[in-house]
């Protein structure tokens, strides 16, 4: 293969951060795997601009941020959006980065299982799809032999899929405990350090692109428990769904609980606890100083297994390049594997 055609579905902060990324890293992707990426499509919630012949990475978040639909791109935009879309080109593999939906999924299950069905590699950072039917998608892929990765689905930049995967490969895991979710770790941390309030912060994570499109998801725990729910099908082998998951958020914790705890030198986190026994999102305390206590928009996670004990990742866990940059990395594994 010399060349990979991407459609790159949703154009939002995870879309746009996708296209800037493969205009930085299009020569760095050719040096390591002997292929050129070329966007043939790139698509929003209900327009998108199309060319067989390749589209302007630069140009299309310029034209996104400056006109607010894909459609105004020079002489490429189109009213196709959605299923469409994947009709209206010839493409190898799908980039998809909707907004997640943890009622029905959609549309990231229709895009996903329609591209399979066309014989196309997927890479997502969704996880709407994967919290709800997660054996039915890659049972999908796996009979279609395509490939479908979704490293970029939990953590943002922060390695854990492919990680515990292929590096922990020796090693059966146990369990997993950790802090997945960027936008709550921004408001505790902030709530911690300056007893700033709780809306104001949030509108600021909105604002930084790392609160989801619903930021709801976030604070009620909603985006760590499908997070929850990808690791334990993908690295424990549990066949677990979205309601198996114990979810409280941390729309409870106010300013008094957080300086209650401080005084005992505490912290109090979303931690997500992924094993056989329990899968739960709840909000803890945990010592100062311990390897929960990471700031910001950090993810943590902390991978028991039985040979190598406890193994510990940290990364930035949201955000429009960091997320990006996993979505990259599993193109390229994708193309290191098809030459
Ligand atoms: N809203 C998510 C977070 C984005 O704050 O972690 C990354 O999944």
């Amino acid at each position: 293969m010399d060349e990979c055609k991407v459609i790159i579905m949703g154009f939002g902060s995870v879309g746009q951060g996708v296209a800037n990324a493969l205009s930085m890293k299009k020569d760095l992707i050719k040096d390591k795997t002997g292929v050129s990426v070329k966007v043939v499509a790139a698509a929003d919630s209900s327009s998108s601009a199309i060319s067989q012949d390749g589209l302007d990475e630069e140009l299309l978040v310029k034209t996104k941020k400056e006109e607010g639909k894909l459609a105004a791109y020079p002489e490429f935009g189109s009213d196709k959006s959605g299923l469409d879309v994947l009709d209206a080109v010839e493409y190898d593999c799908l980039i998809e980065a909707t907004p997640t939906n943890i009622v029905d999924a959609q549309p990231a299950l229709s895009l996903t299982l329609k591209a399979f069905e066309q014989g196309k590699d997927v890479v997502t950072s969704n996880k709407g799809h994967l919290a709800l039917k997660f054996k039915e998608i890659v049972g999908a892929a796996e009979e279609a032999g395509v490939e479908f990765k979704y490293e970029a689905s939990v953590g943002g930049s922060m390695p854990i899929i492919n990680f515990t995967r292929d590096t922990l490969a020796s090693c059966e895991i146990k369990s997993i405990k950790g802090i997945l979710n960027g936008t709550t770790n921004y408001i505790l941390s902030r709530m911690t350090s300056e007893g700033s309030d709780y809306e104001v912060i949030l509108k600021e994570s909105q604002e930084l692109g790392i609160a989801e499109t619903d930021p709801t998801q976030d604070v009620e725990g909603i985006d760590a428990a499908c997070k929850t729910v990808i690791l334990a099908n993908s690295l424990l082998g549990i066949d677990a769904t979205y309601s198996d998951v114990k979810v409280e958020g941390i729309s409870n914790i106010n300013s008094q609980a957080i300086e209650l705890a401080k005084k005992d030198d505490y912290l109090i986190k979303l931690i997500a606890e992924v094993s056989p026994e329990n899968l739960q999102v709840s909000p803890r305390l945990i010592k100062r100083g311990s390897s929960y206590d990471v700031s910001g928009t950090l993810n943590m996670a902390t991978i028991k297994t039985d040979l190598a004990d406890e193994v510990s990742v940290i990364g930035l866990g949201a955000g429009s390049l960091e997320t990006a940059s996993a979505m990259l990395t599993d193109l390229i594994s994708i193309l290191k594997n098809k030459n």
